[in-house]
Order: C-alpha cells, then structure tokens, then sequence
C-alpha cells in the first residue's frame, strides 16, 4: 500500500471528474478499479463499455468509512453489520438487497447490491471526497472484460491506454495493490432461505467469516446470482496457462521442449530451468503469492511463449482465493498441453 503522503489535488480532480459521470481508475488494497457515480446510469453504462463487459454483469458499489449502509440496501440481516464490524475497512463485498431507490444499472438487473468499503488510503480519499462522502463509487477491476485484473497504475495504463484516446478521465496513483486479489464475496441477500453464500474467495477467508457470524459460508447453486469473476475462464492473460502439479513439472516441461514449444514458468518450490523463455520464482506464503500473482501473470504473458506453465499450489484453505483465480487462468490446462504436445 502507498505510504506516500496523498495528493490532494489529483484525488479532488478526480471526484470532481466522478461528479460530472467520467470514469476514473483508483487504486484499492485488492485490485485497481475503474470508477464511476454508481447513482449515474450513463457514467455506469461507461464502465461496460470501457470494459467490453454485457450489461447484465452487477458491478461493487464502493462505500467510504461510515457510510450509511442502509441508503443502499434494505432489509439487512443482523450477519451484515457483524461482518461489516469484522472486516470493513477491507476486502470484503457484501451482497445485500438493493434499496427500491438505487439504479439497477449497478445491479445488473437484479435486486441486490455489491457493497464494500476499502481500506486504501488513497481510495478512502477519494470516496469521502466525492459528493461529500455519501456517494458511491461503481467498481469493477480496471481490466478488459475476461483479463487479468490490475495491481498497478500502469497495468490500467497497459490496459487502457493514456490520453485522448483513453476512456479514463484519470487514473490515481496508489502504489501495488497490497492483497492483490479481488476481495471474498459474500451473499447475505437471501439469507433467510439461503444462508450466506460464497461467490467468490478471496484473502479472507470462509472459516474467518465463519468466526464473524457463527456460520460458514456455503458454495453458490446453480441459481446464484450472475458473477462475472465466478465465470469458467476469467483472470486470464493472452497466453494459455497450464496449471501442473508439481511433481510433473520437469516431465512436461521435457515433453514440451522435445516438440519445440516455448514456456514461461511461474515456479514455487521448483528449480530455476534454463529452457524457459521467462521465468518467475514466486513467495512460498500466500500473503505473497497473492501479491504478485497478477503482475507475474501480466510479466510472463509479455514472453509470447506457446504456454504459461504454473506449478500448482497447495490444496489448504489459506490458497483458496488464489487456487480460484488460478483455476479460472488455466481452466483449458489438459486441452492446452495436449493440443501442444500432439
Ligand atoms: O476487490 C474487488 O472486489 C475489486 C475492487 C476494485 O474493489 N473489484 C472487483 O470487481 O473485483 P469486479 O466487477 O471485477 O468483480 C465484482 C464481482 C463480479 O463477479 C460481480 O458479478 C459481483 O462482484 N457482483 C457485484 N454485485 C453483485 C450483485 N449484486 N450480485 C451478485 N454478484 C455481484
Ligand atoms: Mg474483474
């Protein structure tokens, strides 16, 4: 996170810029996002395009610290405010019904609201500084739809481009994504029926959710509402990524180069090779792990290889969030290392 002292006159530009329905790129603790007047229809619609995502993607409406929550949701259940207490500011999107009063634009067409408060500073600036404090800034990662999200100010630039071009009014500096994951997604919105549901992990975790309200989140059914991030191939960059346990690792790296195809690594526990275009030694802990795992994905697409190989990771709790962006990067990882291997 940015220990810099805040530029205030950039973060006011940019509330000004969000009050007049333009799109501006803030830096949070999780990923960066591409921010807009969450009660402006046509700034939201911005987002969608800006992104190339289908309109009926709900997207998180930021909050600023003490904000009141019940200007945007309604019938809130008791679970809401433990967790809010528990984990706020931080990592954390709450699904809630949607306030009568609230645009469905942010929603997607449903009847619930994503709500999360951030804990980075240069965020939380920006969020009591736009009208005021009380409103809400509409969210996702400030990525193409599909790809893989921003750690950095110049991954946004990387993925949007700079001036007239652009569709960013502006993009805040913030310094690396401290998380460096999307935040756990918990759905509270049918909790008498349905319990809190899981849509998607993150850094913190179901059994610590568990602790905050007595209950473990369960896995989504079939009829959860849409979540963009929950589709099968998300996260990815351009090259396909192969997951590989890694006990298989140096095989199919030997089968690859016997063929003529080209690798980059993203390696845990497994030695340095020399046959890889690119290569990247990761932490062993998944604090840090996380952390650069979008950056390594972003650096080793860079390499143009046939396929990005990524040593699988342990099963544990603690690599939930991380095992499921992975998952979602290499969901073709068979299809991919046959097809190159035939
Ligand atoms: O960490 C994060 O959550 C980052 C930062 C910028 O806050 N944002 C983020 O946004 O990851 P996005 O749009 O890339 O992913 C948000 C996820 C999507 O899967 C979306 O479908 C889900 O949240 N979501 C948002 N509102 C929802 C709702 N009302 N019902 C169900 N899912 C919702
Ligand atoms: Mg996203």
């Amino acid at each position: 996170m940015s220990q810099q002292p805040l530029d205030m006159p950039a973060i006011k530009a940019a509330a000004r810029k969000l009050e007049q329905g333009e799109l501006v790129a803030l830096p949070t603790e999780t990923v960066y996002g591409l921010g807009a007047d969450a009660e402006n229809p046509q700034a939201v619609a911005k987002i969608y395009e800006a992104k190339g995502r289908p309109s009926n993607h709900p997207v998180i409406v930021h909050l600023a610290p003490g904000a009141d929550v019940g200007y945007w949701a309604t019938d809130i259940p008791a679970e809401a405010y433990k967790l809010i207490d528990a984990f706020w500011p931080g990592p954390l999107t709450l699904i809630l019904k949607r306030a009568p009063h609230i645009p469905d634009a942010v929603s997607g067409g449903q009847d619930s609201v994503g709500l999360r408060c951030p804990s980075h500073p240069v965020a939380q600036a920006l969020l009591r500084e736009f009208k005021g404090g009380k409103g809400g800034v509409a969210a996702p990662s400030a990525n193409r739809f599909g790809h893989v999200s921003p750690t950095t100010a110049q991954h946004v630039r990387d993925e949007f481009g700079t001036g007239a071009g652009s569709p960013l009014a502006c993009i805040l500096e913030g310094g690396q994504s401290e998380v460096g994951i999307e935040s756990t997604i918990v759905d509270l919105s049918r909790m008498a029926t349905h319990g809190p549901v899981l849509l998607r992990p993150g850094h913190i975790s179901a059994a610590q959710i568990e602790q905050a309200i007595g209950m473990l989140p369960c896995a989504p059914d079939a009829a959860a509402p849409r979540a963009s991030g929950t589709l099968e191939a998300h996260y990815a960059p351009r090259t396909p990524v192969a997951l590989v346990q890694p006990a298989e690792l140096a095989n199919t790296i030997d089968r690859l180069t016997a063929v003529g195809r080209s690798f980059a690594l993203i390696r845990r526990t497994h030695a340095a090779d020399a046959s890889a275009l690119e290569q990247q030694l990761m932490p062993v802990d998944p604090e840090g792990y996380a952390y650069g795992l979008y950056a390594a994905l972003r650096a080793m697409d860079g390499a143009s290889a046939d396929v990005i190989l990524v040593e699988a990771l342990p099963a544990e709790d603690a690599w939930q969030g991380i095992n499921d962006r992975l998952r979602r990067a290499a969901h073709d990882s068979q299809g991919i290392l046959s097809r190159l291997l035939a």
